[in-house]
């Protein structure tokens, strides 16, 4: 079928809650896609921070092959193997001692949200439950998330929306302070804001959050669905700044391109969810586990963090060379292999630019590019990527 037929077919069967690129996606291979027409892209969005291994990789193939041999999915009445394997992959890996398996990001953020409302009741504590999150986050697209989710557009024709959030700026403790009152239960918090538009936390912001945490008795939820998995260098991005939170969710890159959700929590909540108190049929799905573990020792043994780190120090360098070239950007910022670069005007048409040159980037919050390669990207890739940009906006200036 050709490119036009398959896109007006889609129009006609899918509802258009998308803004697609009029690109149709075939194949993919390492950090490369290719479209219906044969048409090679570099790919620097990964899915939206999903292909953190790149597309199709090696270690992730073996095992989804492997487990398709042996069993596709049967129900949490019984144990199952991959699970048990995954689970105790992560919690060796982190601060937690308890997880919950899902399916999407926002269902291990409902998970976050249920346990910690949960956790109050059970202690006696009836009247706590309310959330503070962050102005520009994004915690996904079930009616609570969307409400945890701090910013208007998500939840505009939705209302009446759940109880239960209120909304402090990003990197400012004092309005967390103030915020806080007899119904508080936690604070829930990207490290990095991704969606919002690449938004770093100042080097003491997360830790003070803790302190804070600490001091009110209140749950500290971490939302790696973005950020976690290696993404900025380290396996989760907490793990940079010294801080742990109780509850932390990932998904994404978890299940190396098959869908999956993780809601993990530390000792204090371990006995919070008891049996029937939360559920989902696919949680803990064999196939995705087995991808997901491969995921996980891909990332901590085959030096793909350390690559990380390297990649992100030199993408990041090459992005700020611009930025000291053309006015129009205003700042070059990220960490590891989430980058976002400030521009002063709207960045669709420079994502098209790059498109028809072969490279899928991608913008948030209208004027921020963001970039997030496979981890497993190259110097050579990112110099492209960079010369291609460089001909857009010399171009661009040159129009003025
Ligand atoms: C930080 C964060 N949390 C939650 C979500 C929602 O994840 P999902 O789309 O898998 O429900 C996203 C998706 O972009 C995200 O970036």
């Amino acid at each position: 079928m050709d490119k036009k037929r398959l896109i007006e077919k889609t129009n006609k069967y899918i509802f258009p809650s998308y803004k697609r690129f009029p690109v149709v996606i075939a194949e993919g291979k390492g950090c490369t896609v290719w479209d219906v027409n044969g048409k090679e892209y570099l790919d620097f969005v990964s899915g939206i921070a999903v292909n953190n291994l790149g597309h199709r990789h090696p270690a992730v193939l073996k095992a989804i092959r492997e487990q398709t041999q042996k069993l596709l999915h049967c129900s949490n009445l019984y144990y199952s193997l991959p699970q048990i394997e995954l689970a105790e992959l992560l919690i060796k890996n982190s601060f937690a001692s308890r997880v919950f398996f899902c399916n999407s990001g926002a269902e291990a953020n409902e998970a976050a949200i249920k346990i910690a409302r949960k956790y109050a009741k059970d202690q006696g504590k009836p009247d706590k439950f309310k959330i503070i999150t962050m102005i520009n986050s994004f915690h996904g697209r079930t009616l609570a998330t969307i409400t945890a989710t701090g910013q208007k557009i998500f939840q505009k024709g939705f209302e009446p929306l759940p109880r239960g959030f209120c909304y402090v700026p990003f990197n400012n403790l004092p309005a967390v302070e103030a915020a806080i009152n007899d119904h508080t239960v936690a604070v829930m918090v990207e490290p990095i804001q991704g969606e919002g538009g690449v938004n770093c936390p100042s080097d003491t912001y997360l830790k003070g959050l803790r302190k804070i945490c600490d001091r009110h008795d209140l749950l500290l939820i971490f939302d790696e669905v973005q950020v976690g998995m290696g993404r900025t260098g380290r396996l989760f991005c907490y793990q940079h700044y010294q801080v742990e939170p109780d509850i932390m969710t990932l998904a994404k890159a978890l299940g190396g391109g098959l869908p999956i959700g993780a809601m993990l929590a530390n000792e204090k909540l371990k006995d919070t969810l008891s049996p029937g108190s939360h559920a989902s049929t696919f949680g803990g799905n064999p196939l995705a586990m087995a991808a997901g573990k491969a995921v996980v020792n891909t990332l901590l043994h085959d030096g793909v963090l350390q690559h990380c780190r390297k990649m992100g120090e030199y993408f990041k360098g090459r992005l700020t060379e611009l930025e000291e070239q053309y006015s129009f950007i205003k700042e070059v910022r990220g960490k590891g292999l989430i980058l976002g670069m400030e521009l002063s005007s709207n960045g669709t048409e420079t994502v098209n630019q790059c498109m028809e040159r072969g490279f899928l980037i991608n913008c948030t919050m209208d004027r921020i590019l963001r970039f997030m390669p496979p981890l497993i990207i190259t110097e050579k890739a990112v110099d492209s990527l960079v010369n291609a940009l460089s001909i857009i906006f010399r171009n661009r200036e040159k129009k003025k």
